[in-house]
């Protein structure tokens, strides 16, 4: 693993780090755009994007990050974060554990102690997460969800609708999965109920630019660094960094740990967002996976990045870290 620093002169460090991200990947065609849901090939397996937004307010870009795609399961992530905030840890630990499941995304596996699934970050547990949500606010679920996602990301997203009808006509997979968790007592609504809600938080447009700004108002502890809009509860944002960090790259969550070392979430959109807390958030988007769901030129600029920086929570200097914040004004 390359571990070469570099001394951060000036505030274009940031964007020639992303250049170098860039360059590193742009000819990596490896992987393929997810079909599963048919309205997902449409996507441009070209586009590739990357940008860096600072706790402290600014945003570095290379590459295609205005472009929208939807953020799929990179939502759990968000979702789980209000969850807690809406319903308490006490009721969220009674439907979903935190432990890495080491199965597929759409494994259909429970945690055989408790019945339960085993994190929020795979469709079981988002689902379930999403049921929490549906019983505390019944129809005005999806307005709650949208609202505070826009508020993190500092811009008005909206639903795409061809994407989640596609999803909703075509999973029957995450149906079955609805089903165990009410037989299971992991959810107290109707599983369709649940569902819905699941596929259309799924289907919000997000560009790499707004999924930054979004891990930025993590790393902010909840609020957006621009706008200085709450977004997400303080307690809610430190636990929701504990899960991404250990379950948030799926089957890939160990290799993802070890090699780049910050929490992250990824999605078969093909966008992938990383949170350097109280610091940075990080995405990119590019829309060809590998076998595990993850975007191939993503993990790649990740890992570039945060060898540049020495970004990885265990990073026995942290260097890159502090001298990040101290240049960031
Ligand atoms: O449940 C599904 O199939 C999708 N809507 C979300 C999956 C997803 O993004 C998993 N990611 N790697």
């Amino acid at each position: 693993m390359a571990t070469q620093r570099h001394a951060l002169s000036s505030k274009s460090e940031f964007e020639s780090a992303l250049e170098r991200a860039y360059a590193s990947q742009i000819d990596n065609h490896a992987g393929a755009v997810a079909d599963y849901i048919p309205e997902l090939t449409k996507a441009n397996p070209d586009h590739f994007g990357m940008a860096i937004a600072t706790a402290k307010g600014r945003i570095f870009e290379v590459g295609n990050t205005d472009i929208p795609f939807t953020i799929q399961s990179v939502s759990k992530a968000f979702v789980f974060c209000l969850a807690l905030e809406l319903a308490g840890p006490e009721l969220v630990a009674e439907r979903v554990g935190v432990e890495p499941s080491g199965d597929p995304f759409n494994a259909i596996v429970f945690d055989p102690g408790t019945n339960r699934p085993f994190n929020p970050m795979v469709n079981a547990g988002a689902i379930a997460v999403a049921g929490i949500i549906y019983e505390k606010l019944g129809k005005d679920a999806f307005a709650f969800l949208i609202d505070r996602f826009s508020d993190a990301a500092g811009n008005r997203l909206d639903l795409n609708q061809s994407v989640y009808q596609s999803e909703a006509e075509t999973g029957h997979r995450n149906r079955a999965i609805a089903h165990l968790l009410l037989a299971n007592d992991a959810l107290a609504v109707p599983p369709d109920e649940a569902l819905d809600l699941y596929f259309r938080q799924c289907s919000i447009n997000v560009s790499a630019a707004d999924l930054a700004w979004m891990g930025a108002t993590f790393a902010n502890m909840g609020t957006n660094p621009v706008t200085k809009k709450f977004a997400f509860d303080i307690a809610a944002v430190r636990s929701t960094l504990a899960v991404m960090f250990t379950c948030g790259m799926y089957d890939y969550a160990g290799h993802w740990a070890y090699d780049v070392g910050i929490p992250a979430k990824s999605g078969v959109g093909g966008g992938i967002v990383g949170v350097v807390n109280r610091q940075l958030g990080i995405a990119s988007y590019s829309p060809r996976l590998d076998p595990k769901g993850n975007s191939v030129r993503g993990v790649g600029g990740f890992q570039v990045l945060a060898d540049h920086f020495g970004l990885h929570a265990f990073d026995c200097t942290n260097i890159g870290s502090s001298f990040i914040s101290s240049l960031v004004r």
